[in-house]
């Protein structure tokens, strides 16, 4: 950990199920293009270009900290990024979200990606060297987890349904062990590249992992996200977070990680009752609540807070990521409700 990270934050404190003056909140997608700032940027700058720039990359870091007093910032880069050094083309195409040139199709594919090299990322570690030298709040480093980021190489970029992940892992169950083995060390060494840089703490993005069986789950993803998080760096809290995983709570929780996200679609005393007491939680607010108005954003936000009933390791979050969509004014009165309905006298 570097030396300016400040060991007494309530935000690591919650990761380490200690208790908190008040319950820390971050939020997904703090940074993007629900700011003004951030838009006008993206007006001269593409997104890719963006991230490839530590300068600019941490200057939008911590200016959604500034702007909503956060206890947590998320380092401004992409779980795609990582899959550029493999040698398949990214390209993020105005409004028709990330293209995969070359997909992952077969067995001699993965034969054809290129050996990870994790000196390719650089710049994001450097990204996270000016963010932490910047801010008094700790920085959370990220990865994509193994089944999200071979879901985008086997796609080809985003997908609706996931098929032909799906049907990549029933078909040829012997080459997507082979594609898992590929990405979990490159992954590994990805984020224990952001832990030397200074990342406070690291999340695990397994967003689209709910479109599998839970038994699917079981047999083809939790042994490679064990095996993952055993290659990280100890000591430093690991958040695991999925969308759509109510089915595969328990499953997730055996895989590891210091805190489990959980989205909106199930309720967080009830998925904290079955992921036991020996584990903490992030979430898990609705992003659409922040559409409606403030004094509803207050309301469902108290309900949370009263799920997790004070206990040590909640970190307040939405279940997914800011719509770009929501109003900044919303999105600061949220931050605002958590610190005031969860001070402990
Ligand atoms: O503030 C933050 O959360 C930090 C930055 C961050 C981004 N992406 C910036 C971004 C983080 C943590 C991510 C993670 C990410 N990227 C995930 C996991 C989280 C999730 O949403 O489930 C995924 C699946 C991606 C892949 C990705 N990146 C897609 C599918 C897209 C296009 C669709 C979309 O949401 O825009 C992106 C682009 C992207 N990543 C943007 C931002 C701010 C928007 C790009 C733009 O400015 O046009």
């Amino acid at each position: 950990m570097s030396a300016d990270t400040p060991m007494e934050s309530p935000f690591l404190a919650a990761c380490r199920r200690q208790s908190v003056p008040y319950t820390p909140v971050w939020l997904m997608r703090q940074a993007g293009r629900y700011q003004p700032e951030y838009r006008a940027l993206r007006a001269r700058l593409g997104f890719l270009e963006l991230c490839r720039s530590p300068e600019t990359a941490a200057e939008v870091t911590v200016m959604a900290v500034e702007q909503l007093g956060v206890d947590a910032a998320i380092v401004f880069a992409d779980i795609l990024l990582m899959l550029e050094p493999l040698g398949v083309g990214l390209a993020f195409e105005r409004g028709d979200g990330p293209v995969i040139q070359r997909p992952v199709r077969s067995g001699r594919d993965i034969d054809r990606l290129a050996p990870f090299d994790p000196r390719a990322l650089d710049h994001v570690y450097e990204t996270v060297r000016r963010a932490v030298r910047a801010l008094a709040v700790p920085v959370i480093g990220f990865a994509g987890a193994p089944f999200t980021l071979a879901s985008y190489l086997i796609e080809g970029g985003s997908s609706h349904d996931w098929a032909r992940t799906r049907g990549f892992l029933y078909a040829d169950p012997g080459a997507w062990a082979g594609l898992m083995e590929r990405l979990v060390p490159a992954i590994a060494a990805y984020l224990n590249a952001q832990i030397d840089a200074g990342a406070a703490a690291v999340q695990l993005f397994d967003s689209w992992v709910g479109c599998v069986p839970p038994a699917a789950y079981r047999t083809h993803v939790l042994p490679h996200v064990r095996s993952l998080i055993g290659a990280l760096r100890p000591g430093i809290p690991v958040i695991h977070f999925g969308t759509g995983t109510a089915g595969m709570l328990e499953a997730m929780r055996a895989a590891g990680g210091d805190v489990i996200g959980l989205d909106w679609r199930v309720d967080l005393d009830a998925a904290w009752a079955r992921l036991g007491e020996g584990v903490a939680v992030m979430g898990n607010l609705d992003p659409a609540v922040l559409l409606g108005p403030i004094a509803e954003i207050r309301r469902q936000a108290a309900n949370i807070l009263d799920q997790a009933g004070g206990r040590p390791g909640h970190i307040f979050n939405l279940g997914h990521g800011i719509l770009p969509q929501t109003p900044v004014a919303h999105v600061r009165a949220l931050v605002d409700a958590v610190h005031e309905l969860s001070a402990r006298s």
